[in-house]
Formats: structure tokens, C-alpha cells, sequence
């Protein structure tokens, strides 16, 4: 996740909002929070952003959109690659029942399981109160997976705050044996609670509604611009909690009423955060030089997809469009100077519930890989990187209601 800030900034909390009447979001928090995220690149990895990108769509949808359930234990081993993460967003957390220390989780919209444990081991006997459920998590994500313990636990976000958001009796994990997630502790899982089917009991939560000015039931992510430079580190953006931000000020909380997509319900997007879009590559109003890159279909947006995978025929459409070449080390389309110079917008248009066509688009700098950050996927100096790229060596995806992963 990436350039496509602005769009995620309504897409996501939109989504939410259209989510109320279908799944529940988790966790819910006790009041509006803002969390300031911290972003991390990895440039020592040898592994490309794109390879990484396209093995979480594979886990997601191409074997049966298996993220987040629980699998059998002998699959594990030898279908996937560990891959670690080049660029991720994360969140500091306190756990009640693991009292003293601040967990850096991973946040996934992607997936709908909070667990601990992958980095700095857990004390299990300081926690007298305590007990586990006696119930085993098990879950397989596109980029390592993780087997633990589940709990019910009181979560607090962002614990420096003065006052917390806590989500109370959460079902959590911690985990007994992780792989591929060098470097943090684990995940704040984001995604709608359906996808975590057999691996946590709802039935145990006991949710605080959100009691704020919106009365909505809403999360919403906002990432900073990266303007072809990057953002690393702290100030990466927000997860808002109970509130979102406004679409043209991702640091401003917004408490003017947004207009927003439903959550599509064509499967298998509509387990995800999924909506409905077509994507056109022209100007910013729509006009005679717009090119129908993708007609209507449905897709996802996800915070631990990097690039914005669009399906085969759309992605040759974009190329096309572009006149940019293929780039076979990265995966990435590379474009000249000059064919940089010729480059318009790449927009997203759905409809919104109030009945408007709402384009969301992202300027020729923002389909951009920021220079700062070309270790992370190899790049060559002078090679200008494109960030939307190809979904289609997931076979199954292609025509199967996942056209798009917007990361
Ligand atoms: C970065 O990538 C390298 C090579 O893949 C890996 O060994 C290292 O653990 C990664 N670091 C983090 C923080 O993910
Ligand atoms: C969670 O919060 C509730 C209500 O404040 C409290 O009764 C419970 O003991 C807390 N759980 C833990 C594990 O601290
Ligand atoms: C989205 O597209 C699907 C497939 O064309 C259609 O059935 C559905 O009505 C559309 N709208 C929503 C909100 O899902
Ligand atoms: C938006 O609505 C128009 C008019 O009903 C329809 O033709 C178009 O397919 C819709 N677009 C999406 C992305 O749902
Ligand atoms: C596309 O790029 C090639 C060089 O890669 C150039 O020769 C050609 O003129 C370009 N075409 C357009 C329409 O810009
Ligand atoms: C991001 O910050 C970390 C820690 O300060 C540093 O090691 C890394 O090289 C930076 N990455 C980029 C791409 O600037």
C-alpha cells in the first residue's frame, strides 16, 4: 500500500461504513482514536516487492482464499516461500494479559487475526490473569505464517496516549512457532471478522460500540503521500478508529459525512474489504483521451499488498497505455523520462450510495516507485518503476471476481 493514499483514505473507511450491516468490524474501540503508524523498508531482502505481492494474492484467493482459516498442519511446510515484507505499516500494542511490554504489530486488513509472539517472546507465567481458551490458531498469509495459543484479552492501541483505545475481550494469540516475520511481533488484524472462521470464537467478544459523533461503525487508514521520495519511518500515516480522515487532508479527522461504496458482493472479494470499480487511465474529469483500462468488476483493497495488482488484460491495457516496457527483474514496468513526461492519471471510478460516479485517481507521480526506496526492489538509477503491475500469474484469479488487489 503505497500512492494510493487518497483513494484508500474513502475507499477504507467506506468500505467500513458499507460493512455495518453485513459483518461486524474487529476491534472495535472505545472511543474515535487517531494511531500514528510507522512504516519499515526492508532494502537488505533479495526478494522483489512484486514476487511478495503476487504470493499474497495466491494466498488470499488462488487456493480458496485460505488467509486467516485454519489449515492442515502438513500443507505448511512446503507450499509456500517465507518471504519477508518489504514495505509494512505497523502499530505499537499493549496486551493486558502480557502486562510491561509494547508489541509492533503488523496492520492487515487483509487478514482478521491479532496475535503476538513472532519477535520477542512472551512470559506466560507472569500472567496469572490469564487463561487460554485452549483453542489452537492456525494461519497461513501469503508471506509466512504462524501456529499458537488463543486467548481473550483486553487490547490497548497506541499505549503512550493519554487516554488508549482499548478493545476489550478480544480473542488473540500468541504464537508458538512464526515464520517470515522477521522483525515484529505479530499482526492487528483488520480484515471483516468472517475471515477467521474456524480460528477465533466470536461468540466470546464482548465489543464496546464506538461512541462518537459519526455513529458509525468505521476504521479508516490514512498513508502519507510518498511524492516519489518515501516515507520510512515514523509519520508513516493513521489508523483511525471510529473516524476517518478527510479525502483531501489525510491528517485532518473529518466530521463532515463521506459518500462511500458498499462492500461488493461478488465473491470472492466480498470476504475481503471488497468493492465494486472500473479503472480508466486519462484525465482527471474524464474525457475523449480516457482509456478504459478495466470495465466494471470487483476487487479488494488491502494494506499488506504493496503495489496495485490489476488483472492480465488490464495490466496490458495500462502497458499499452504507458508504453512502457515490462521490466523482468522487478516485475515493475519501467518508463523513459520522456515517456514519464507523456503519463496521465490512473483512476478508479465506482459508485457511491448517494447515486454519484466518484472518480479517484492517482497522478503520474503517484504511480511511481519512490527513488528512495529502489534497494527494496532492485531497482536500477535512471530506470523510472511504475507501481501498478500484473496480478495475472494467479490463473485462478483472472475472471473469478478478483480483478484487483489495490495495496
Ligand atoms: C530483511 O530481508 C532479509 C533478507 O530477506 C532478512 O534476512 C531480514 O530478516 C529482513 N528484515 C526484516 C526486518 O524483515
Ligand atoms: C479487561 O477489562 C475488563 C473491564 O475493565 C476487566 O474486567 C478484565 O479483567 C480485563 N481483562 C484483563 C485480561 O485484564
Ligand atoms: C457489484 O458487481 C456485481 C457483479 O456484477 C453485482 O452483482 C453487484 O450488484 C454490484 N454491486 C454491489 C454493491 O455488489
Ligand atoms: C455505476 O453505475 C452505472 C449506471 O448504473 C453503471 O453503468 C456502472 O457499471 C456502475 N459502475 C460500477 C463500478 O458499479
Ligand atoms: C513508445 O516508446 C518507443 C520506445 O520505447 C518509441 O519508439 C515510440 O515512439 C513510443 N510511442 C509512443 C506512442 O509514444
Ligand atoms: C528506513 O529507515 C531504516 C531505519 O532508520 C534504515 O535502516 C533504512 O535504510 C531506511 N530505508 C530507506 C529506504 O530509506
Amino acid at each position: 500500500m503505497h500512492h494510493a493514499h487518497v483513494l484508500l483514505s474513502i475507499c477504507l473507511a467506506c468500505l467500513a461504513i458499507g460493512a455495518s450491516a453485513v459483518s461486524v468490524l474487529r476491534p472495535r474501540f472505545s472511543g474515535a482514536s487517531s494511531i500514528a503508524l510507522t512504516q519499515q523498508t526492508n532494502t537488505t531482502g533479495d526478494t522483489t516487492v512484486y514476487r511478495n505481492d503476487v504470493a499474497r494474492a495466491q494466498r488470499l484467493f488462488g487456493t480458496g482464499g485460505e488467509t486467516g482459516r485454519i489449515l492442515n498442519l502438513g500443507t505448511r511446510a512446503s507450499s509456500f516461500p517465507i518471504q519477508n515484507q518489504v514495505v509494512t505499516f505497523t502499530a505499537p500494542v499493549n496486551f493486558a494479559c502480557f502486562p510491561g511490554t509494547t508489541y509492533n504489530l503488523i496492520v492487515d486488513t487483509g487478514s482478521s487475526n491479532t496475535w503476538t509472539g513472532a519477535a520477542k517472546s512472551i512470559n506466560l507465567e507472569k500472567s496469572k490473569t490469564c487463561k487460554g481458551t485452549g483453542n489452537e490458531v492456525d494461519v497461513l498469509y501469503g508471506s509466512g505464517a504462524f501456529e499458537g495459543n488463543e486467548y481473550i484479552d483486553n487490547i490497548t492501541l497506541f499505549p503512550a496516549l493519554d487516554d488508549p483505545p482499548v478493545a476489550r475481550k478480544q480473542s488473540i494469540a500468541v504464537a508458538t512457532f512464526s515464520e517470515g516475520f522477521d522483525g515484529f511481533d505479530g499482526i492487528l488484524g483488520m480484515g471483516p471478522e468472517d475471515l477467521t472462521e474456524d480460528t477465533r470464537f466470536p461468540d466470546q467478544d464482548e465489543f464496546l460500540t464506538v461512541p462518537q459523533t459519526l455513529g458509525l461503525d468505521v476504521f479508516s487508514l490514512s498513508l502519507t503521500p510518498n511524492n516519489g521520495i518515501g516515507a520510512n519511518g515514523s509519520n508513516a500515516g493513521f489508523l483511525n478508529l471510529g473516524s476517518y480522515t478527510c479525502p483531501d487532508s489525510p491528517m485532518l479527522q473529518c466530521s463532515e459525512p463521506v459518500s462511500y461504496t458498499p462492500i461488493t458482493n461478488a465473491s470472492p472479494a466480498n470476504a475481503y474489504w471488497g468493492m465494486n470499480t472500473s479503472m480508466a487511465y486519462g484525465t482527471l474529469t474524464g474525457g475523449p483521451d480516457d482509456v478504459l483500462i478495466l470495465s466494471k468488476t470487483s476487487g479488494i483493497v488491502d494494506s499488506g499488498t504493496t503495489l496495485i495488482l490489476i488483472s492480465s488484460s488490464a495490466f496490458q491495457a495500462y502497458l499499452k497505455a504507458t508504453n512502457g516496457t515490462q521490466d523482468q527483474s522487478t516485475g515493475q514496468i519501467i518508463v523513459t523520462p520522456d515517456q514519464f513526461k507523456q503519463m496521465k492519471n490512473f483512476c478508479f471510478i465506482f459508485n457511491t450510495t448517494t447515486g454519484e460516479t466518484s472518480r479517484k485517481c492517482l497522478t503520474p507521480d503517484q504511480q511511481v516507485w519512490p527513488t528512495s526506496q529502489y534497494a527494496a526492489i532492485g531497482g536500477k538509477c535512471g530506470n523510472i518503476y511504475l507501481v501498478i503491475a500484473d496480478i495475472g500469474s494467479v490463473p485462478v484469479l483472472s475472471g473469478s471476481g478478483i480483478d484487483f488487489i489495490a495495496g
